[in-house]
Order: C-alpha cells, then sequence, then structure tokens
C-alpha cells in the first residue's frame, strides 16, 4: 500500500482527460496535478522549449513526494518523455505507448490513423510506436492544432467543430484507415464530433484512458494502491489565473470546491 498522490502533469488543462479516467478506475487515489496554464499550447513550440517547459515543471512536482507520475499531454509525452525520465528519479508513464498498443490491438486492416499537435505528428512517435507492435501496420498522422481552442472555448459539438473536423479528417477517411488515435490530450473532448464525421466504422482509441489502465495496472502489481478511502483530496497546481481553470475543470468533472492553487514557477511559491 502507498498512500502518496498520483501526479498527471500536462501543459494545460487538456490533462483532466486522463484525470477524469484516473477517478473512474482508481477513486481512493489522490491525485496531484500540474497544468502549465500560462504557457499552453506547448504543441507549436520547438522540441527545445518543450522539454524546457516540461523539465521545469516537474521540478516542481519532483518536491511533491509523489508515487508516480502521468505525463498526460502528448506533445510533452512524444517529444520529452526519455529525457524526463533520465533526469527524474520517479516512475513516470507516457501516454504515446498505452495509446498506440490499444490502436494496434484493434486495428482489422492495420490502417491507423493518428491526429495530435504540430509537435506530436512531427515527432513520428506514434508512429515509431504502432509500427513497434506489428510491422505491418501503416500509420497515416495528421496535426489538427485548430481542435484545442475549439475545446477549451466550449465549441466541441458545435458547427465550427463539424467543419474542422471534417477538414482535418477527409484525408484520413479516404486513406481508408479503421482506426483513430486521438493524440491529444483535448481531442477526446470533441469525441461525439469526431465520431459523427468519420462514421461508426472507425473506432476512435482515447490514450487517456488507456494510460489510466496501465497505471492501475502498475499499482496493482507493485501494492501500491491507496487503502484510505478518500473524501476528495485531489490539488490542481496552475501557473495562470484559476478563473478559467476553475470554470473548465467543473464543467468537465463535476468537483466540489476544488483544490486550485496558482504556482510561480520561477519562485515555486503558491500565491495564496
Ligand atoms: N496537451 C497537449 C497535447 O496533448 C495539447 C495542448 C498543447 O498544445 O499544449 O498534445
Amino acid at each position: 500500500m502507498d498512500n502518496r498522490a498520483i501526479g498527471v502533469f500536462d501543459s494545460g488543462i487538456g490533462g483532466l482527460t486522463v484525470v477524469k479516467e484516473l477517478m473512474k478506475i482508481l477513486p481512493n487515489e489522490k491525485i496531484l496535478y500540474f497544468g502549465d496554464t500560462a504557457r499552453v499550447p506547448y504543441g507549436n513550440r520547438s522540441e527545445e522549449t518543450i522539454k524546457r517547459f516540461s523539465t521545469e515543471c516537474i521540478e516542481f512536482l519532483d518536491k511533491k513526494d509523489i508515487k508516480a507520475l502521468i505525463i498526460a499531454c502528448n506533445t510533452v509525452s512524444a517529444v520529452a518523455l526519455e529525457l524526463l525520465k533520465e533526469k527524474f528519479d520517479m516512475n513516470i508513464l507516457g501516454v504515446i505507448v498505452p495509446g498506440s498498443k490499444m490502436a494496434s490491438f484493434i486495428t482489422k486492416n492495420k490502417k491507423i490513423g493518428v491526429i495530435g499537435t504540430n509537435a506530436t505528428v512531427s515527432s513520428g512517435s506514434y508512429e515509431k510506436c504502432i509500427k513497434l507492435e506489428d510491422e505491418n501496420n501503416t500509420v497515416y498522422s495528421k496535426a489538427c492544432p485548430l481542435f484545442v481552442p475549439i475545446a477549451e472555448e466550449g465549441l466541441s459539438e458545435s458547427s465550427i467543430a463539424v467543419e474542422t473536423a471534417k477538414y482535418y479528417l477527409n484525408e484520413l477517411i479516404e486513406k481508408e484507415v479503421d482506426t483513430i488515435v486521438m493524440g491529444c490530450t483535448h481531442y477526446p473532448i470533441l469525441e461525439r464530433t469526431i465520431q459523427k464525421v468519420v462514421g461508426e466504422t472507425i473506432q476512435l482509441v482515447n490514450p487517456a484512458k488507456e494510460t489510466a489502465i496501465e497505471m492501475k495496472k502498475y499499482l496493482e502489481e507493485n501494492d501500491l494502491l491507496n487503502d484510505e478511502l478518500g473524501d476528495n483530496k485531489n490539488t490542481f497546481y496552475i501557473t495562470d489565473d484559476e478563473k478559467r481553470f476553475e470554470k473548465n475543470l467543473t464543467d468537465f468533472i463535476k468537483i466540489d470546491k476544488p483544490n486550485i492553487k496558482k504556482i510561480n514557477l520561477k519562485t515555486k511559491h503558491i500565491d495564496e
């Protein structure tokens, strides 16, 4: 048993898709979330900047005595996971491997689409990982950067979302993929719209869900589950204004009076 918290890191609010899945299958676990809301989005930035920003954030989490960390951000998982694993002595799980495994497992025609940020797509990480699962898989990747602001503005079911999804996804439909990995934290928020546009014959993979399942397995196998029945004990650290984050959080996950703390990354102090 280990009653310390699980860390979840994301560039902003998107990692809440992972928190939601964790809360479903590991309701007793304490979650310590870190969203770099002051510097989001990471997805259009250079590899060097993504590595620097994520290192700075995880230095903060490293001092919080967590038992394991999920890098919920696909962009960071794609570009900086190896570096972070080298730098920090903690169990770190990214989202690319769990998402790739599930895609390779469920595809029938071995044509898999991957959608993500520009940085995730140009890293080729999903492609590499999906081919490692099965070298006969063919991967078609497409960056869909506009999905992020659409999700953040609460427009995930709007006509703008539908048109944007058609614009990005027709290419993958034409390639006859039978599986699409939603390789960005925000995209599961648009899942219904994406499914409507691509049709029911294409299966969508949500790496947030697969990663939560991996974390559960890891905790069980290593006897690290929390044995205290928790009343809400999650903490959300962010680097920008609380109000917008609180709205996004409570719209997406029903949490009563969430414990949100704004931190200053330079001084590492909490603005109370
Ligand atoms: N969290 C990012 C991801 O999953 C999306 C938002 C961003 O670009 O920072 O790739």
